[in-house]
């Protein structure tokens, strides 16, 4: 009696004591293993109608997962949150009747059932010093949601990123002999609406709660470790000049839970700024991907037709600087007034103007900066100008994290603070372990704060001088991504072989539908940290010596068919051709690369359905 009246009094005013042993009772439900369980690039992503209409469908994910994990689970705290998308709720209150069954003795869960991806990564690093084991998170990222959408489960580790391979790959087996779920079947939904600690007693006279669930704030842990990277007071200034406007679209996703605090509390922007700011389970019906596809509007906002190109007119009224999210609020896209700054050049351009963020400042500079390999070669060039170490790496955030923590093995280097990116609106530093969508936007904010620190009011460095500006010293890569979606998958295959036939046969430089062909190979790699091996990345054809490249790789994120993504690229190192139209300047890659793949031939296509 004394001891638990002297718990309750340290514990926190929301504190909630449940002393009914029953509704800890394991129940132990029978079940077989369900086909097609493999985690993709980021967890496992099906139709919403898989895992309404396959009974069991998300418990038997779960309990691999967990068994996958085996004795980490006991006595371990499990971060738990999502996008907000359709069914995001119901398998909040799922898995923690299931953690609960598993041997967790907390679950820490966001309000609402929300949290962003990075805010997961956030949470498991540094709340209460880093005592997460790991974190699920529920999001099909920028995959469409509601009934008709998808719906995706994805487990980060200790280190805050995505689960690596020899994780995700004992998940897999376990799910194909996964034979019994375990589940708290008594226990009472969480109230997701209140922040509180809800602890449960195994017995009236238990001396410690068994399990305990905690709704915490979606946000507070995600800006403690996001806003400390910058200098907000010169945020606000900018923010406060009268010649600079902007636009956040969250896009109906979970950076809507962010944008108001940070945005308009933290840095004194309008609330006006914030378009589709309130997270919907179906984005609004919207596809919640910030591309120049599918963030239409804040596209023609900012004056640009949807092919990217300048709306003379309609940049005339355009505010300074746009920006959007994704779903889960890990992806970004930066525009500038009448200009789309693609993601290639994004992250360069973060690289060349590292000073101007106060996070490499404090450390005294880059350590190290990483891409994707299909991603443009444009942070090469920057990096080699900085003469800081550059990285490449597969698709996946997963192999970033991985040298971020990479002291051990490279000895006296210690690679953060580290600046990383992709060419699917994917941006972030060392900071957290995913890629983080506000943290790009504020970096770039941070980069035309510091550059205006001094102009005058109308005379607004912009963000296409600042691109330019790259350009101008390390040359301009005209970048595209061709998607050809939903394709069979038996023809995507095909189509990659044909490659891989073409990379074992090649023999010498030769002219492919007008453009000389000078070299391929596929892209494997290996993780120098965990060992991991990557084989069969990505088919790399070469043109012009190397200036140009056309690389085919599958998505790993799709929930239907196949993806075949396609990116074409061509360094341009004259400045008299900066001005050119890219889909011009690639068109001839483009042709050369649908020839050497048999595209028509394997996919019936001969137009993707997306160009990015
Ligand atoms: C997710 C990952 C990214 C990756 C992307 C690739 O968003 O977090 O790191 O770039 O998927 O998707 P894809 O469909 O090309 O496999
Ligand atoms: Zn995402």
């Amino acid at each position: 009696m004394a001891a638990s009246a002297a718990s309750a009094a340290a514990a926190p005013a929301a504190t909630r004591a449940v002393k009914d042993g029953a509704l800890l009772a394991v129940t132990e439900k029978p079940t077989a293993p369900i086909e097609g369980q493999k985690p993709g690039t980021s967890g496992l992503r099906k139709k919403t109608s898989v895992f309404e209409g396959t009974p069991n469908y998300l418990e038997n994910f779960i309990q691999s997962t967990f068994n996958a994990l085996g004795e980490e689970c006991k006595g371990a705290t499990l971060v738990v949150g999502g996008d907000g998308r359709y069914y995001n709720t119901t398998a909040v209150q799922v898995i923690v009747r299931m953690a609960a069954a598993n041997g967790f003795a907390r679950v820490w869960v966001g309000k609402n059932g929300l949290l962003s991806t990075p805010a997961v990564s956030a949470i498991i690093r540094n709340r209460e010093g880093g005592a997460a084991v790991g974190g699920i998170i529920l999001t099909a990222s920028h995959n469409p949601g509601g009934p008709d959408g998808d719906v995706g489960v994805k487990y980060n580790t200790g280190n805050g990123g995505p689960a690596p391979e020899a994780v995700t790959d004992a998940i897999y087996e376990c799910s194909k002999a996964v034979t019994a779920l375990r589940i708290c079947s008594a226990l009472p939904d969480v109230d997701l609406a209140a922040e509180g600690r809800t602890e449960y007693f195994a017995s009236a006279d238990a001396a410690a709660p068994g399990f305990v669930v905690e709704v915490i704030s979606s946000t507070a842990d995600y800006e403690a470790a996001v806003l400390p990277c910058f200098d907000v007071p010169a945020l606000r200034k900018l923010v406060a000049r009268e010649d600079f406007s902007f636009v956040y679209d969250a896009m109906h996703g979970v950076a809507g839970a962010y944008a108001s605090s940070i945005f308009v509390d933290a840095l004194g922007a309008d609330p006006s700024c914030l378009l589709n700011a309130t997270p919907l389970p179906d984005f609004g019906g919207g596809h919640p991907d910030p591309n120049l596809a599918y963030a239409s509007v804040l596209v023609k906002k900012l004056g640009l037709t949807p092919r990217g190109e300048r709306d003379e007119a309609a940049a005339a009224t355009a505010p300074a600087f746009g920006a959007a999210a994704d779903g889960d609020a890990d992806r970004n896209m930066i525009l500038g007034r009448g200009f789309f700054v693609t993601p290639s050049d994004s992250v360069a351009v973060i690289a060349a103007n590292w000073e101007a963020i106060k996070q490499f400042r404090d450390a005294g500079g880059l350590k190290g900066v990483a891409r994707s390999m299909p991603t443009s070669r444009a942070l090469d060039a920057v990096a080699a100008s900085l003469g800081v170490p550059r990285f490449v790496v597969p698709t996946g955030w997963k192999w970033f994290g991985s040298l971020m923590d990479s002291k051990a093995v490279y000895g006296k280097e210690d690679y953060t603070p580290f600046l990383c990116g992709e060419e699917s609106f994917g941006t972030g530093s060392s900071h957290v372990r995913e890629k983080d969508g506000i943290w790009a936007v504020l970096a770039w904010m941070s980069i035309l704060a510091a550059r205006n620190a001094e102009t005058p009011i109308g005379s607004l460095v912009s963000v296409e001088d600042v691109v330019r500006e790259m350009w101008a010293k390390c040359g301009r890569c005209f970048y595209q991504r061709h998607d050809y979606e939903e394709v069979d998958s038996k023809g995507a295959h095909a189509l990659m072989d044909t490659l891989r036939a073409e990379v074992a046969a090649f023999k010498g430089p030769r002219e492919v539908a007008g453009v000389s062909f000078t070299g391929c190979d596929e892209f494997e790699y290996t993780d120098s940290v965990t060992g991991d091996k990557a084989a069969q990345q990505g088919m790399r054809l070469f043109f012009a010596d190397g200036a140009g490249r056309v690389v085919f790789r599958l998505s790993g994120t799709g929930s239907v068919g196949a993806t075949i993504r396609m990116y074409v690229e061509m360094n341009e190192k004259d400045p008299s051709r900066f001005n050119a139209d890219a889909a011009d300047v690639l068109a001839p890659l483009v042709a050369a690369a649908i020839e050497l793949s048999h595209m028509k031939e394997h996919t019936g296509r001969d137009e993707a359905t997306v160009i990015t």
